[in-house]
């Protein structure tokens, strides 16, 4: 069985998927981190691989950028491939002073401008939040190996280039970052009765208008992948 988005066979993805926006990401991933890799994945270049980590199964795939991008993804991983946990490391914007770029991010609740969660016919506003068990986990690590790291809401945006300062009035509602992925990987997650976290590194900020280099990302990515493998 294969999807129009997933040519894997059921059973070729394992139970955890990392998953980072960027198809170069999964495959740098893979390749550094995972044993025993193999492909299962290549349409339209949303690279996904399956291997071992400490003798551990693990999967990583792309989502792509945006909403709609990540909940095709999740969605058939979740119900066509048998995942129990998907976790995003990804990228994002600091809205606040006090979170500077490099620091880590790890999302409890994302909020959200996307009409996603309309699919469910809802009286009123979901909520997307990220499963306990894997925050605390994973702030038990970042606590651990001495990281810069940060745990709340985030805002995940249909929009990268906004007319206007619709992030101010996020932040200040406490809002920690931008991103535009985790809330439909939140929801989607509730709806299915499975597991789901995400963590990011802060490329950008909002506050201040750093931003890092390459070599930066790099090292960064490198922390929070150490955190996500520790969840595994
Ligand atoms: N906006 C939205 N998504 C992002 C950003 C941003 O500034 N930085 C990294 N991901």
């Amino acid at each position: 069985m294969s999807t129009p988005h997933n040519q894997a066979e059921v059973g070729q993805i394992a139970k955890t998927v990392l998953m980072p926006g960027d198809p170069l990401r999964a495959k740098f991933l893979a390749e550094k981190y995972l044993e025993n890799v193999e492909q299962f994945n290549s349409v339209r270049n949303m690279f996904g691989y399956t291997g071992t980590y400490k003798g551990k199964p693990v999967s990583v795939m792309a989502s792509g950028m945006g909403m709609p991008s990540m909940g095709i993804y999740c969605y058939e991983l979740y119900t066509m491939y048998d995942v129990e946990r998907i976790i995003r490391i990804g990228t994002c914007g600091s809205l606040q002073e006090d979170v500077h770029i490099r620091d880590i991010i790890l999302a409890q609740g994302a909020c959200t401008d996307s009409n996603y969660a309309h699919q469910y016919e809802l009286p009123g506003t979901f909520s997307a939040i990220s499963t306990f068990n894997l925050l605390q986990q994973a702030a038990t690590l970042c606590k651990e190996k001495g990281l810069n790291y940060h745990v709340g809401n985030v805002i995940s945006s249909d929009i990268f280039y906004h007319q206007d300062d619709c992030n101010g009035k996020w932040a200040k509602m406490g809002c920690l970052a931008v991103e535009m992925e985790t809330y439909a990987l939140f929801t989607t997650a509730a709806s299915l009765k499975k597991e789901a976290m995400a963590l990011f590194t802060v490329s950008d900020s909002l506050v201040s208008n750093e931003k890092t280099s390459a070599d930066e990302r790099e090292k960064t990515f490198t922390e929070m992948m150490d955190v996500a493998l520790g969840l595994i």
